[in-house]
């Protein structure tokens, strides 16, 4: 059996104020927090890199960062992440299709838990041969590079195969997840959800967790 898990997505806090913002996270119920890492080439947008990791982490060194790399080449940066305490380092398989079995290897290396991102149009084909290698599938279920989208729907076929197939994996859903689509997401078999708008925008945010994480464990 797989645990729910909540990670909100800081790309809707402010940054200016990303630590307390993290913390505030975390005061309200959320497991893990959502790091979404844009390079300008991968997606059509810049966020953060390794040094607001790193600074955040000495802040806030119990805090899970669960890392979303959108990046070409996310080889490059297994080490900055690993040094500047990244605890899963989650790449895209359209950026390693090339090496993706040496990437998991070094990521494992260096001591952080692997993820695999497809976006809405990759098959889940992909990462089949992978799946029982690593700790996690994160399936896009919008276009990576911004928060505030509309769900896929489409993309949750992909969950329900993967959940069929491997029980105990934990399945990743993100963008556009809200109260009003998490039973669907639980149903297809996602177990961690991330979620920005929705949660940073709630005057209540512990309840919107809350809500998301009895939706999974129904
Ligand atoms: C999009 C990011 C998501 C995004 C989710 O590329 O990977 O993590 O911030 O935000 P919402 O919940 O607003 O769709
Ligand atoms: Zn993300």
């Amino acid at each position: 059996m797989v645990t729910p898990i909540i990670s909100p997505s800081m790309l809707s806090s402010n940054f200016a104020d990303l630590s307390n913002e993290g913390q505030r996270m975390i005061d309200n119920g959320a497991d893990w927090l959502h790091m979404d890492v844009m390079d300008g080439h991968f997606v059509p947008n810049i966020t953060i890199g390794a040094p607001v990791i790193k600074s955040f982490k000495a802040t806030r060194p119990h805090a899970f960062l669960d890392c979303h790399l959108m990046v070409s080449e996310p080889e490059k940066w297994v080490d900055d992440f690993a040094d500047a305490g990244a605890d899963m380092f989650t790449f895209h398989i359209e950026a390693s299709i090339d090496n993706t079995g040496l990437l998991i290897e070094k990521i494992k290396k260096a001591g952080m838990k692997v993820g695999i991102a497809i976006k809405p149009k990759t098959p889940v084909e992909w990462v089949l041969p992978y799946a029982d290698k690593i700790d996690m599938v994160l399936v896009m279920t919008v276009e990576p590079g911004f928060g505030g989208q509309s769900l896929i729907e489409s993309c949750l076929l992909k969950c329900k195969t993967l959940r069929e197939k491997y029980p105990n994996l934990n399945i990743e859903v993100d963008g556009g997840i809200l109260v009003s689509n998490i039973d669907q997401c639980a149903e297809a078999g996602a177990n961690v959800i991330v979620s920005g708008t929705v949660i940073f925008k709630s005057p209540e945010p512990a309840k919107v967790i809350s809500t998301f994480k009895e939706s999974v464990a129904k």
